[in-house]
């Protein structure tokens, strides 16, 4: 029994327990389209690993704030840092305590100054300015050019800057001015440099944001046509850079990669302890007006792919939780069965032992001498031999008196059951010389009903009072035909049997052998 606890113990500790979830902590420096399309790459590729938990937090381009939000992140004790620090220096002291902390950080997209993280990924971004700076050049071989940087202290800006002054050879036509990465602040900056000079002939937003923000200043001043616009992102989505390609407001754009499957492999990879390269730098490709079209629509496929892949996911979480509530069904059934199964057994248990006991009593009652009377007899103070009358042997005589001393004793002793059988017991074997001594006179010498005698010597013994008188003068019998002295006859009618026939026949039933083959 023990060992079938144990082995159910075991069941539902494994049954309950559950892998460790690893909890990654993705701090975005701001909240815009190209941000929210890798949090759903990010999302759907947890859907490959099941023990992986993100939590988001976008900064809105606001440094404060994101320090906070990844001080938050390791107070809560995430695993796993993602980080696109919103400008160069300005988050290192957070990133640094997380990194001190043992918290491996990824930065992505955008660097921090210190040294201290785990690995870096993201697009090469001098390479990317560098591209556009050569492809503008080949369109526009003169003119001024106008580079809208995106957020001074961020690293992407700097970089696509170097790159861009490469790529142009350090040509004396570039005008330079800040943005923040917003729409609004390329039209800002593109409609004030227009109030001041017309001879711009392309302008390169460092993404394409700006890039359309200033698009739109220039349609305001009727110049639209005249300058071409290139920006960084090429995003595939709604209003994206590659549609403002397809459709002519941009003349090219440079795609971004968000690849938030790479960047969760990477941070599973650390978290797993696998190998990793610590710097990444992703692939891309310029778009323009002749591949545009191709895009948008491998876009649009791989948008449908993506629709499927999250239904089948949802189907499959449907599924495992039905397979979860039928895992705590089946465990909470095999504790109702092992319950079940040990009051079964303890209730046999009380039988067996509520049987034997009834037996026992039995025994006691028609048999042997039970030990009280031994305790109340009168010799009780001497040694055996001086009572030779009180030899187990002698049965029939040991019996048939109960003295004075042994019914005080017994009335003395009070209502407990040993004492009631011992009662029953003396009372049968004095009385069952008697022919007309039945249940009826055994209940009233006894103190009670017929109904309350027949109910407690069943409830002790198992059997009735008269299966009791029987078996006791059989018994007795039995013994005195042993001793030999007398016939059948004369043993009957010694027992209270007033018929030996029918004595004949009882001894016949229950002993299976006539009176006189008694030896
Ligand atoms: C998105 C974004 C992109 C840009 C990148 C630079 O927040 O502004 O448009 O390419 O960040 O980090």
């Amino acid at each position: 029994m023990k060992n079938i606890f144990l082995l159910f113990l075991v069941f539902v500790l494994v049954s309950c327990s559950e892998h460790k979830t690893w909890r990654i902590g993705v701090s975005q420096c701001s909240e815009d389209i190209w941000r929210d399309k890798q949090n759903q790459e990010l999302k759907m590729c947890t859907y490959l690993y099941d023990n992986t938990h993100l939590e988001f937090a976008s900064a809105d381009d606001n440094d404060k704030v994101q320090i906070s939000q990844i001080n938050h992140f390791i107070d809560e004790g995430v695993d796993l840092l993602i980080v696109s620090p919103n400008q160069v220096n300005t988050i290192s002291p957070a990133i640094d305590r997380a990194y001190d902390m043992g918290i491996p950080v990824i930065l992505f997209d955008r660097k921090s100054d210190s040294k201290k993280y785990t690995a870096f990924m993201g697009a090469d971004n001098q390479m990317m300015g560098s591209i556009i700076g050569k492809y503008i050049i080949g369109q526009k071989s003169q003119g001024a050019i106008l580079e809208i940087k995106g957020l001074k202290g961020s690293s992407p800006a700097q970089e696509r800057h170097e790159g861009f002054v490469k790529g142009i050879n350090n040509e004396s036509r570039l005008i330079t001015c800040d943005g923040d990465w917003t729409q609004n602040s390329g039209y800002r900056l593109m409609d004030s440099v227009l109030q001041q000079r017309q001879d711009i002939v392309c302008v390169f937003g460092q993404n394409d944001r700006m890039a359309v923000g200033a698009y739109e200043a220039a349609k305001k001043h009727g110049l639209e046509e005249r300058i071409s616009f290139v920006g960084i992102d090429a995003l595939p989505t709604k209003g994206g850079g590659i549609e403002q390609v397809r459709n002519k407001v941009l003349t090219a754009s440079y795609i971004y990669p968000t690849r938030g499957d790479l960047l969760l492999q990477l941070a599973m990879n650390i978290l797993e302890g696998k190998s990793y390269e610590k710097e990444n730098l992703l692939k891309s490709a310029l778009v323009t007006h002749e591949n545009a079209e191709v895009m948008l629509m491998q876009a649009e496929e791989m948008a449908a792919q993506n629709g499927r892949l999250t239904t089948l996911n949802d189907k499959v979480n449907v599924y495992l939780s039905q397979y979860h509530h039928q895992q705590v069904y089946s465990v909470l059934m095999a504790i109702i069965a092992l319950l079940v199964i040990g009051l079964l057994w303890y209730r046999i248990r009380v039988m067996r032992r509520r049987h034997q006991m009834e037996r026992e009593a039995f025994a006691l009652v028609v048999g042997s001498q039970p030990s009280s009377v031994a305790r109340v007899s009168p010799h009780a103070e001497e040694p055996e031999e001086n009572n030779p009358q009180e030899a187990p042997a002698d049965v029939a005589t040991t019996l048939t008196k109960v003295s004075k001393e042994q019914k005080e004793k017994i009335a003395a002793d009070g209502d407990n059951d040993t004492n009631f059988l011992d009662h029953l017991r003396l009372l049968v074997q004095e009385q069952m010389t008697d022919s007309d001594f039945g249940v009826e006179s055994l209940a009233s010498e006894m103190g009670l009903s017929r109904v309350q005698l027949y109910r407690k010597v069943k409830a002790l013994t198992g059997r009735t009072p008269v299966d009791i008188i029987r078996l006791s003068r059989l018994n007795r019998a039995k013994a005195l035909l042993a001793q030999g002295n007398r016939n059948v006859s004369e043993v009957a009618y010694d027992v209270g049997f007033s018929s030996p026939s029918y004595f004949t026949k009882c001894f016949k039933d229950e002993f299976g052998m006539l009176p006189g083959e008694v030896k």
